[in-house]
Order: structure tokens, then C-alpha cells, then sequence
């Protein structure tokens, strides 16, 4: 889909280019996995959702693999599974893209749309790919929050914003109000190292995904 202002897409073609180093990675994955995705990950939800997740990118044998945010990954078991239970997804999530699983108002994106080495991108690449998440952003004309997963996918969204870190510091379960009248909500985000190290619990999780309801209702 092309938003009218800016004519750039909300989700990059799957072999886009625009960052050397995450196409050489998608080159030697695509020799070493040739039956994963491998490719710029598209966003997950309805046109229609009034909260957009931002993730930061797609895990190398979740979504990189199946080419559904956050889909096969660790961090899509709790993500998905709270969803559910906070009312914002229907269906049974069974970790592919054909599973019929569907967000309720809702729409999940990341903040880098390529797998990164060692699950990290550079700064660079998040400026690379910020022009789709704003187009994406643009395209949604109900969005009344943005739940952000980490304190990269709030540090992206809070410079896309134009607004400065120190006036909105990153907290878990956190509410910050945006001077446009939409909300940002904080969150750990819920990966595998999280979850183990208890810096993340499904009913932190679920804290904050219950302040996103607020705020998008
Ligand atoms: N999978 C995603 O799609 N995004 C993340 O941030 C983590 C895992």
C-alpha cells in the first residue's frame, strides 16, 4: 500500500536493498535456509487498527522463517498469547502465516523490517527503514496508540516523532502522552532473554497491554 503523501510504501518490498549489510545476512540465509521467508517482513493486522505494535525485527527462525511478525519467534508465544487474552486477537495462533489467527484492531510492525545479525541493527538501518514505518503509521487513519516493544522500537518512535528523549523516557508500562493527542505505551520487550531473566512476566505484559486498551478506546 503507498500512502498518498509521501509515495513510499508502508512495507518494503521483500528483497529490498536499502541496507548492505542486512541483504549480505539475507544472502547467506537464503543459502543456508532456502525454505525460510527470507526477506523485508510486512506488518500484521487490519488497515483498520487503532493501536500499532512496533517490534524491532524480525528473529532469524521466527519471522524471518515464516514471514509473519513475530510468528514462530519466542517472543510471538507471549505476545500472541496475551493478545488473546486482552481481547485484541481472535483464532488460534499456531506459529504460521496460514494459521487464521487475526488481530482485533490492532496491527503489529517492526521498527526494521530485516533479520539483523545477532538480532541487533545499527542505527543506520533503523533510519534506513523509519520512511516505511512513518508511511505505515500515515496509513492508519483510526491509530489512536502505539504500543512500543523495547526501549529501540520507543527510541525509534519517539525521534519519528520529532520529539526529544529526555521529555519522554522510556518505562515499562508506561503512558505517554503525544502532543498530536495519541498515546505511546512502553513496554520490556517480551523475547526469550526477557522472559528468562524476568524482566518481563506474562502479568507485566499484560499491565501493559491493558493501558494500551485504555488509550486506544
Ligand atoms: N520478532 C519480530 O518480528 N520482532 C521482534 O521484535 C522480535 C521477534
Amino acid at each position: 500500500m503507498m500512502t498518498q503523501a509521501s509515495q513510499i510504501p508502508t512495507d518494503p518490498q521483500a528483497d529490498c536493498t536499502l541496507c548492505p549489510r542486512l541483504v549480505e545476512f539475507r544472502q547467506a540465509n537464503q543459502e543456508k535456509y532456502p525454505d525460510f521467508f527470507n526477506g523485508a517482513v510486512g506488518s500484521f493486522g487490519p488497515e483498520n487498527a487503532r493501536l500499532l505494535i512496533v517490534g524491532l525485527a524480525p528473529g532469524l527462525k521466527g519471522a524471518n522463517r515464516t514471514g509473519r511478525p513475530f510468528t514462530g519467534d519466542y517472543a510471538g508465544d507471549l505476545l500472541y498469547d496475551c493478545l488473546g487474552k486482552a481481547g485484541l486477537a481472535k483464532g488460534q495462533y499456531e506459529k504460521h502465516p496460514d494459521d487464521g489467527f487475526e488481530l482485533i484492531d490492532t496491527m503489529i510492525t517492526n521498527a526494521v523490517r530485516c533479520v539483523p545479525p545477532q538480532n541487533k541493527p545499527i542505527g543506520e538501518e533503523i533510519n534506513n527503514c523509519r520512511p516505511f514505518l512513518n508511511a505505515r503509521i500515515a496509513a492508519l487513519t483510526n491509530l489512536k496508540a502505539y504500543l512500543a516493544l523495547g526501549r529501540i522500537a520507543h527510541d525509534t518512535a519517539i525521534r519519528n516523532f520529532g520529539l526529544k528523549l529526555k521529555d519522554y523516557p522510556f518505562g515499562h508500562a508506561k503512558t505517554h502522552k503525544l502532543p498530536d493527542g495519541k498515546f505511546l505505551i512502553d513496554s520490556y520487550h517480551c523475547s526469550r532473554y526477557n522472559v528468562n531473566t524476568n524482566r518481563i512476566t506474562e502479568a507485566m505484559f499484560m499491565d501493559a497491554l491493558m493501558l494500551c486498551k485504555e488509550a486506544m478506546y
